[in-house]
């Protein structure tokens, strides 16, 4: 069996699999229920001075017979005593002394704030901490969270006052209420972050009740813009891991976030260069018991892949993750039916005909059967047939052997920018 061992930025856990910070790491109690079922670490709910938290205060958005496809909260940071919690951090730790426990910090952005509260943390024996700089809600009115994780100047400020005192590793944990998260990335790397983890959660409002009127939450009647995350924000966040990986400036170790529901999802974090991955809504979905099949899963797969060490995946797929002008415009798929497995519904000549190339036809065989047909000729590979399609491999992209070599759109304007020069030298000569 393949070695699940993670080693993030000098903290290390058995297992790839951490619970993130949010309701199911709030208590000593919870977070070593959440060890003995198998995590192998955790991110204490987010300690600072302490606040009141509303009552109603979570919302989901279930899609189409699927509960949860996305979650809402309107909740703060604890709301218990910061001497209960590091009494209970302590316990835990004493118990798990090979698990990861980190504990998530915000305060307001003040130096002493920050010395005071690492200070405070560190004493009881923890493995790292995470800054909160991600919290859309609440605590952002109070200058804290993601109002202070949107400005670069602030994260690199906050981050240096942390490491100033902190002598374990410090995670910056990035909000993605933002439009560049390697402007926020680059700014915990020049603070001195040895880590970033992200995503925390999306400014959203999960709904209106069409019949009294109320937002989805609300308190009493008044609602406010919550955080929105679990399987519906995966591909945001997957693409925020991605950019911060991918990028050079950035270069310290990640810990992905957001949407995280199974190994499958674990795995594609860590090929976009996660060094392990943080879990809530799938936890508060499903309970802790879901990181069995978490661990089983992942070591199939290894196994699979021949693959002797989790750490063996980060990153593989990052070099794959580019910008659109590096993608090869002579490559072509075209759609194939198999006229076998195909149920006649007719979802995809619909989708091709209302909506995309007009290149899925309605033909009737010798025997008067009805059949589909793609024109290949007319067909741009756009997937959307595939896609419509409620049959698994009825319709399949087949790659068309080129005749063209593979230029990019940056290739070409580079071509085009010589010819250019080209002709300008051609008509000094002249
Ligand atoms: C109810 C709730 C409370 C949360 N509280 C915190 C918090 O105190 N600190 C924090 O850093 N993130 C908090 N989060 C965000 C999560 O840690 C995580 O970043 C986010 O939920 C995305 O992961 P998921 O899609 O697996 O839920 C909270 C999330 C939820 C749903």
């Amino acid at each position: 069996m393949a070695d699940l061992r993670i080693n993030l930025a000098g903290i290390t856990s058995p297992n790839p699999f951490w619970l993130a910070s949010a309701p199911p790491t709030n208590t000593g109690y919870q977070v070593q229920r959440a060890f003995e079922a198998g995590w192998g670490g955790a991110v204490w709910k987010t300690l600072g001075d302490p606040i009141i938290n509303t009552s109603s205060r979570f919302a989901a958005v279930h899609f189409n017979g699927q509960r949860v496809a996305g979650f809402n909260n309107i909740e703060l940071i604890s709301d218990r005593p910061l001497e209960v919690n590091l009494q209970e951090i302590y316990e835990t730790k004493k118990r798990f002394p090979h698990h990861a426990l980190v504990v998530s910090l915000m305060v307001e952005p003040k130096r002493e704030k920050w010395h005071e509260i690492v200070k405070k943390v560190e004493a009881v024996g923890v493995d790292g901490l995470e800054l909160n700089f991600g919290c859309p809600h609440g605590m952002a009115e109070r200058g804290m969270g993601s109002a202070s994780g949107q400005q670069p100047d602030l994260v690199e400020a906050q981050t240096m006052w942390a490491k100033e005192a902190a002598k374990t590793p410090v995670i910056v944990k990035l909000t993605p209420n933002i439009t560049d998260i390697t402007s926020t990335a680059k700014a915990a790397v020049r603070g001195g972050a040895d880590a970033i983890s992200l995503i925390n959660t999306i400014n959203s409002l999960a709904g209106v009740d069409i019949d009294t009127w109320n937002t989805i939450p609300h308190v009493g009647g008044k609602g406010s813009h919550g955080g929105y995350c679990g399987p519906a924000v995966k591909p945001i966040a997957l693409h925020m891991v991605a950019d911060c990986a991918r990028n050079a400036e950035v270069g310290i170790p990640i810990s992905g976030i957001g949407g995280i529901s199974n190994w499958r999802d674990a795995v594609e974090f860590m090929l976009m260069g996660a060094t392990g991955v943080q879990v809530c809504t799938a936890a508060m979905h499903h309970g802790f018991r879901i990181v069995e099949d978490m661990i089983d899963g992942l070591n199939n797969y290894l196994d699979e892949k021949g693959l002797a060490s989790v750490m063996d995946l980060i990153g593989k797929s990052v070099p794959r993750y580019s910008d659109w002008g590096n993608l090869d415009l002579n490559y072509a798929v075209v759609a194939k039916i198999d006229n076998d497995t195909c149920i006649n519904c007719n979802k995809c000549h619909i989708a091709c005909e209302d909506t995309s190339h007009q290149c899925i036809d309605m033909l009737t065989s010798d025997t008067g059967e009805s059949y589909l047909q793609v024109r290949e000729e007319d067909c741009v590979g756009c997937n959307l047939c595939a896609i419509v399609c409620p049959v698994e491999g009825a319709i399949t992209m087949v790659e068309v052997a080129g005749t063209e070599p593979p230029l990019t759109w940056n290739e070409r304007q580079e071509a085009i920018a010589k010819l250019g020069e080209g002709n300008s030298n051609k008509k000094e000569a002249v």
